[in-house]
């Protein structure tokens, strides 16, 4: 790719945009595409923090570098989560696409200072008692139904087929939701449609449907809790409301599902497409670490986060910053600062990336390591289950969906020696 900030158009100077000079919009293929080849760009540009537009030419500032994404997300007294505080309420459209995720709710996302601590304590403690063997075992019981699916065809579309049905089945288990039936499927749908919904569907409709089934799932357990998450919420001392429990259980399954999907997404196409991998792949599980690990520091799933809001004005990495400003986290960027990596090895085995944020609305520390057992359970059974899998198309044909938010592929096509159905498996293989 030659010049991504040329391709990506360059917008003129918006009334109130936070930006003194031309900033640059944060979308168009080229960045879809080689994201790695526009922060580059912007880096030489402007340094670690660039005045970027995002859809409807709404101004924002990137973080792009490791130590000022650092900075902002430990300094909450700063950049603070509420997005009321935001100065260009005014140029955002009623029907911005990203008001979903800016618009202010009453979830644990928009909180801080006590009460952030206290909604995410419930989040945090009700995470740290799910059962880390039992969890790996259901969702290798949800890999296996899902690979039985298309196991005898020797072909499949790996992302809507395998990828991103399992976390989301796992994360409604997860929270109570029986392993089957009408309810957890409809529930499975709707978060599906809410959450990338395709050309025919109504997210809004489908977001209604989610928050009523929550509410359903949250008055079940008040009656009769069980051993989950949702249980483990209502029964936590900081006594949740009803309406504080549906949002903050929203946010786990939301946060459990399109990330780690396009994790184990992401890890597969590394798997199937690099002789480092390919070579070792069947000779031990460790390759397998490996690629989960590499694809966090390289392409991780949660690219950029929406954001933080200046509580007053200040100054970051050369820019000044007015109050109400809102700052974009550049996780991906971050992770790939050259003054991090200044022999270009980018990737090291080590877990100091930004992909799970940082500070105190990082992702919960329980988290990341059932997302860890999530994914690692998927691409572990995959591969064992169809040892032979290649891709159906060339490396080069693979395309990733258009969002400047998430980094996953739009289809993963591949194929493999049909075997045999569930249940002959199992019977000729006892775990
Ligand atoms: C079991 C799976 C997961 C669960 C239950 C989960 C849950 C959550 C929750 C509840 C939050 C909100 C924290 C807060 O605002 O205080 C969060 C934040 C976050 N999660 Fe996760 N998550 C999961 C997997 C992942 C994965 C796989 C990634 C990326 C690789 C990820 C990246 C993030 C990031 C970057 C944030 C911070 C957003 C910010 O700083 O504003 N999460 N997660």
């Amino acid at each position: 790719m030659n010049d991504p900030i040329g391709t990506a158009a360059h917008a003129p100077h918006p009334p109130g945009c936070p930006a003194h000079e031309e900033a640059v919009r944060l979308s168009g293929p080229a960045f879809q595409q080689g994201p790695s080849e526009l922060y580059r760009s912007l880096r030489g540009r402007y340094g670690s923090v660039a005045p970027v537009l995002l859809e409807g030419d709404v101004p924002v500032w990137l973080v792009l570098g490791y130590t000022e994404v650092t900075y902002v997300t430990a300094h909450d007294e700063l950049f603070a989560r509420d997005s009321r505080r935001w100065n260009q309420w005014g140029a955002v459209p009623a029907d911005w696409p990203l008001l979903p995720f800016v618009g202010h709710q009453p979830s644990v996302l928009f909180t801080e200072g006590t009460e952030h601590q206290r909604r995410a304590g419930v989040v945090t403690e009700a995470l740290e008692a799910v059962d880390q063997f039992e969890l790996a075992h259901r969702c290798r019981e949800i890999a296996e139904s899902l690979i039985n699916a298309f196991a005898g065809s020797g072909q499949a579309e790996l992302t809507t087929a395998y990828a991103h049905a399992l976390p989301m089945r796992a994360a409604v288990r997860m929270c109570g939701m029986p392993a089957h039936g009408a309810d957890t499927e409809g529930l499975v749908r709707d978060l599906r449609i809410s959450l990338g919904a395709a050309e025919n569907d109504d997210p809004v409709a489908a977001y209604v449907r989610v928050q009523e089934r929550i509410q359903r799932l949250v008055e079940g357990k008040r009656r009769a809790p069980g051993p989950d998450v949702t249980s483990r919420m209502l029964a936590h001392p900081a006594a949740l409301t009803d309406e504080e429990a549906v949002q903050d259980l929203i946010v786990v399954m939301a946060a459990a599902q399109q990330p780690t999907a396009n994790w184990i997404c992401n890890t597969l196409r590394l798997l199937l497409t690099d002789d480092r991998f390919a070579l070792n792949v069947s000779g031990g599980r460790l390759s397998v670490g490996q690629a989960l690990n590499e694809v966090l520091w390289l392409d991780t799933p949660t690219q950029n986060v929406i954001g933080r809001w200046a509580v007053r004005d200040t100054t970051l990495g050369g820019r000044r910053i007015r109050a109400g400003d809102c700052l974009v986290l550049g996780l991906a960027a971050a992770n790939t600062d050259p003054r991090i990596w200044p022999e270009g090895r980018v990737g090291a085995e080590n877990s100091a990336h930004l992909s799970f944020g940082n500070g105190e609305h990082r992702c919960p520390y329980p988290a990341p390591m059932l997302a860890d057992v999530i994914a690692r359970t998927a691409v572990e059974t995959l591969l064992e289950r169809l040892p032979d899998v290649v891709l159906a198309v060339e490396p080069d044909e693979l395309t990733w969906r258009p969002s400047v938010w998430m980094r996953g592929l739009s289809s993963l096509p591949v194929s493999f020696t049909p075997v045999v159905a569930l249940g002959e498996y199992r019977n000729g293989n006892q775990r």
